[in-house]
């Protein structure tokens, strides 16, 4: 079941006064199913937080539709909606914990659920501290915890890993992926393409608010890729170029790397075979994310 569905949706932001018109969200269509790691990727500017804040009914929408759980009314399923907009807000001279038992009594949620919360983020022992004087590791985990509180069924995170060294980005890794074990939905959009590629399962590229890429991670980042190795690589390179079943042919790292429009690794063996050239290596290679996303955007 799609939890999370867009439709056409489009925001244009109007200045009246400088009579200015800016389309930050150029009608995109996607759809998130139930228990995925939705990425949503883009460039600075492209359009991720905007969309957030529709999916989240904070910035309204110029057109387009939004169906969370399969609903329009997007007031009803935010119960069921945990989220972060870029930095997160919290009284600085509070404790991680009384923070959270702040919006614990908002939302009507016990004190044992702020206990294993903090524990679920690792900011047990760290509780009683202020905010202020939390890392910005700390800092983004208790915004993830107040997030998933109340144990919602989606979680929408906006950049969760912004800013974070390798430790903290492999903390909050941690976190969305024991949310996807849970079965969870987690939307979340990132510039870290590395981290998405190793947390998400789903990903959908945005470039100045148009979306130009969606799929799972593995289709996109499985395309027929070859990797010839011969003794005369630039021999092996000219000879590629004349089967009609390559789109590409580069050199790197003394290797030959193929991009194949159709057809299988033994059939290119075969063209090159019947040219004279026999290969040391023949693999199928992986683009990674972002080469993908490099070739998607650039
Ligand atoms: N309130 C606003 N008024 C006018 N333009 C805005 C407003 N908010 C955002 N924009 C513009 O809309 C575009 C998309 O911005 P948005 O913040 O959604 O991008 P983003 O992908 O989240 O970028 P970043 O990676 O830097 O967070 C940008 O050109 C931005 O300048
Ligand atoms: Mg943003």
């Amino acid at each position: 079941m799609s939890v999370i569905e867009v439709n056409n949706l489009s925001k244009i932001y109007r200045s009246p006064l400088a009579r200015k018109e800016k389309c930050a969200v150029d009608n995109i269509s996607f759809s998130v199913e139930q228990g995925q790691i939705f990425g949503f990727l883009g460039p600075n500017g492209s359009g991720k937080t905007t969309t957030i804040g529709m999916l989240l009914d904070i910035i309204n929408r110029t057109s387009g539709e939004i169906r969370l759980f399969g609903d329009t009314n997007l007031n009803a399923a935010r119960k069921r909606i945990g989220a972060t907009l870029e930095t997160p807000n919290f009284y600085p001279y509070l404790s991680g914990y009384d923070n959270l038992r702040i919006v614990a009594k908002i939302k009507g949620i016990g004190e044992a659920r702020v206990q294993e919360i903090l524990g679920i983020v690792k900011l047990a022992d760290r509780q009683k501290d202020a905010f202020k004087t939390y890392s910005l590791g700390m800092k983004q985990r208790l915004a993830l915890a107040s997030a998933m509180l109340s144990d919602p069924d989606i979680i929408i995170l906006d950049e969760p890993a912004n800013g974070l060294d390798p430790e903290g980005i492999r903390e909050i890794r941690e976190i969305i992926k024991g949310l996807g074990k849970q079965g969870k939905t987690v939307f979340l959009s990132s510039h870290l393409l590395d981290e998405v590629e190793q947390t998400c399962t789903h990903v959908a590229v945005i470039k100045n608010g148009k979306l130009v890429k969606q799929g799972s991670v593995q289709e996109l980042t499985s395309r027929n890729i070859a990797r010839l190795e011969a003794d005369d690589t630039d021999f092996l390179r000219t000879v590629i170029r004349g089967y009609s079943g390559a789109l590409s042919a580069e050199v790197r790292d003394g290797a030959v790397y193929v991009a194949l429009s159709e057809g299988n690794l033994s059939e290119l063996n075969r063209h090159l075979a019947s040219q004279g050239v026999y290969v040391s290596h023949l693999s199928e290679a992986r683009q990674s994310l972002e080469e993908v996303f490099i070739e998607l955007t650039s």
